[in-house]
């Protein structure tokens, strides 16, 4: 499963042998324990600060946003798997802050979930974020403190993008982070899209509304999506493009899939390679919730013809699942608009009713606590296999993710595509399965951050 002494081929162009490890880690490994390891080091001073942005060039008054370095989306981390990447934060916010990398299988510490792995980092305070990336793929981070919901929606977000030794052959690799945004008749942020009903909405790709990248007939491109919004479940569309869905949430996928169509909710990514098929003249375009995220005008020709279909990306090493062996567990999620969820247990209040649930904003429950649980919902030892069905016994959908780990869904006896994030429909369940070999607590959380921020989290703890 994990070759210690596997080649690892850097960004330089130099090549380095990894050797001497104390056991199998996977990604996220402590640094310190490979010495003597020739790393692609990826070292970043980043500051988290209130600054002003235009959506669009012509936009007359800015907005203001928080963003990491001021920027929306952050310009985000770029490496070769096998890099040591070590970022310090500086938060300049006026509240804390923390850096969570989704879909990073880290190290337990690096985790950047406040107040289970690490202490929030207060207003002009820093963290020392440390560790290695074996996985390659599209990834992507943010906060992941008391104010997630806030902070996401004013524009903390970034792309983690960790290139494979051997990469695909295209024309281009684009990162298109898509987010959405409520305005004021002042073009300040009017809160959450969606709840503020006299608000301006609109999508933006890495920031800008009406995103647009000259193309050629025939260009191969890599498309990175990345669903940074707080709480919009996408559907994405293409016209002009023709391709494969290559990976999901950072996994190659074993067998590349034809790209038509694809849901994506918050926080889930997907990798597609498309050949841009709009005639020269034209324009390819990728669409969602109804407007045109972004737009591919074609000018000449990459290639007289089209070339064969992509083949599947090298596969990320992913630990085995014992479906028979496994520990199971259901979690059942209840909850809906505030004063819906009748009673649910409160990390150190007790059994709370009703009303007092309503005056501390929490409307959701899993397994009767909403918040975190005082004890783990699962406790796995490390290397086992849990199997989790997800029950979604309300007339919601979630994206529910899983830090430190992927997993598969199971259906009857097949497996689906390795993800971190997976959605649930209204009124259904849904059975995953993840090897636990991960040490540590983990957050298990639905990614549409309302319903986070409402009480819709649990805890898994693996140990050895
Ligand atoms: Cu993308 Cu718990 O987070
Ligand atoms: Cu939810």
């Amino acid at each position: 499963m994990c070759d210690p002494t596997r080649r690892a081929v850097l960004a330089g162009g130099g090549a380095a042998f990894v050797s001497g490890l104390s056991g199998c880690i996977y990604s996220g490994g402590d640094p310190e324990e490979v010495e003597g390891l020739q790393l692609e080091f990826a070292t970043k001073n980043v500051i988290s600060r209130r600054s002003r942005h235009r959506f669009k060039p012509d936009q007359s008054v800015p907005t203001e946003i928080w963003g990491y370095d001021g920027d929306v989306p952050g310009d985000g981390v770029q490496v070769t798997q096998g890099a040591r990447i070590r970022y310090k934060l500086i938060n300049k916010l006026d509240q804390p802050t923390t850096v969570h990398w989704h879909g990073i299988h880290n190290r337990n510490s690096m985790d950047g979930v406040a107040g289970l792995t690490q202490d929030p980092i207060p207003p002009g305070g820093f963290f020392r974020y440390d560790f290695l990336v074996r996985q390659a793929g599209t990834y992507w981070y943010h906060p992941h403190a008391k104010n997630t919901l806030g902070q996401l929606t004013r524009g903390m977000t970034a792309p983690l993008i960790i290139y494979e030794n051997e990469q695909p052959d295209t024309d281009d690799d684009l990162t298109l982070t898509i987010n959405d945004w409520a305005l004021d008749a002042d073009y300040q942020i009017a809160g959450l899209p969606g709840a503020n009903p006299t608000a301006h909405l609109f999508h933006t790709v890495n920031g800008r509304r009406g995103y647009a990248r000259a193309s050629r007939h025939n260009e191969r491109l890599r498309l990175r999506l990345i669903n940074s919004c707080p709480a919009k479940i996408l559907t994405i569309r293409s016209r002009g493009l023709d391709g494969y869905v290559v990976a999901l949430d950072g996994m190659p996928l074993l067998r590349p899939r034809k790209f038509a169509g694809l849901r994506l909710t918050p926080a889930q990514r997907a990798d597609v390679i498309v050949d841009v098929t709009a005639p020269d003249g034209g324009e390819a375009q990728l669409t969602g919730a109804g407007e045109v995220l972004a737009s591919f005008p074609v000018t000449g020709s990459a290639s007289a013809s089209r070339r064969p279909a992509p083949g599947p990306l090298p596969p990320n090493e992913v630990p085995d699942l014992d479906l028979a062996g496994a520990r199971r567990v259901t979690l059942r999620m209840l909850g809906g608009r505030p004063g819906q969820l009748a009673g649910a247990r409160v990390r150190g209040q007790g059994q709370l009713d009703r009303d007092a649930l309503r005056e501390r904003g929490l409307s959701w429950s899993i397994n009767g606590w909403a918040g975190m649980p005082e004890e783990p919902e699962v406790v796995a030892a490390k290397g086992e296999t849990v199997r989790m069905t997800i029950v979604n016994a309300n007339g919601a959908p979630h994206a529910m993710h899983l830090h430190g780990h992927h997993f598969r869904e199971v259906r009857g006896g097949s497996l689906g595509p390795w993800r971190d994030t997976i959605y649930t429909a209204p009124n259904s369940r849904v059975e995953i399965a993840f090897n636990a070999n991960n040490t540590g607590e983990w957050m298990f959380h639905c990614h549409m951050l309302p319903h986070l921020a409402q009480g819709m989290m649990s805890w898994v703890r693996v140990v050895g």
